[in-house]
């Protein structure tokens, strides 16, 4: 399948139509943007961790039955995916206290909690992607009581999921962020993405930050970060 015209780009993707009405080339690049693009950088090989990591933890929740947008993975940036009206929602899970959680509440970064948290925010960048709760959402029409349901279940589903997972490899699965799309039938699936940028991600024994807080907070040692994460994902 060969990418057509580019239909969009973001911070860190651009999205091209293929010659498949149903079907579109997701492109990852290195660039970072934080705070709302407010801080702009790059992190050299990113686009291909995030790619490789995004592919395969979504085929892992494929077989969890979380359906996702995926379909192939062409190269090491690009992958090809349903196409989906992404609902504007950032769905976030916390298992740990730590970012905007641990500001907001003024908590120390680190207290795990009994039960994972779910929250959302509107996907907006003019309005800086502002919190609200499912009540807000449906009166938005941001997404219908019962896509807000499914998505719950869904970012649950994919917590457990995850978690296990990641501890396999030695990592806590701190908090992360995911979107959902619907197809054309009305079916919700995950889309978007689930790598370093996306979600917190500490060495089990350390506590070392293995994510996108290393760029946002100048910490030093961003790309082996990605590549630690990746390098414990590929069994290297
Ligand atoms: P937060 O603590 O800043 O609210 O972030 C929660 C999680 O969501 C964290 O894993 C990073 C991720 N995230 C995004 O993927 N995109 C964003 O724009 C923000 C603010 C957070
Ligand atoms: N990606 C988001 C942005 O640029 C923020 C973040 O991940 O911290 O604004």
């Amino acid at each position: 399948m060969e990418k057509t015209v580019q239909l969009y780009e973001g911070k860190a993707k651009k999205v091209f139509a293929t010659e498949d009405p149903a079907l579109c080339i997701v492109s990852y690049k290195d660039d970072a943007t934080a705070f709302n693009g407010l801080k702009k950088g790059t992190i050299a090989g990113k686009g291909v961790v995030n790619n490789r990591m995004s592919n395969l933890l979504m085929q892992l929740l494929e077989k969890s039955g979380v359906p996702t947008h995926f379909v192939e993975e062409l190269s090491d940036r690009d992958t090809l995916v349903k196409k989906v009206q992404i609902v504007p929602l950032e769905v976030i899970i916390r298992n740990v206290s730590a970012g905007s959680f641990a500001k907001h509440y003024g908590v120390e970064e680190g207290i795990v909690f009994d039960e994972p948290t779910i929250e959302f925010s509107y996907k907006n960048d003019e309005l800086g992607d502002p919190l609200l709760n499912s009540y807000h959402a449906l009166a938005l029409k941001l997404a219908t009581k019962e896509e807000v349901e499914t998505i719950k279940k869904l970012a649950f589903k994919v917590n457990e999921v995850l978690t296990e997972y990641f501890k396999t490899l030695g990592i806590r699965l701190v908090d992360f962020k995911l979107e959902f799309g619907r197809l054309p039938d009305g079916t919700i699936v995950l889309a978007d993405e689930i790598s370093p940028d996306t979600c917190r991600l500490w060495d089990i024994n350390t506590n070392e930050k293995l994510d996108k807080d290393r760029f946002r907070r100048d910490m030093g040692g961003v790309e082996d970060a990605y590549k630690e994460v990746f390098k414990r994902l590929m069994g290297e």
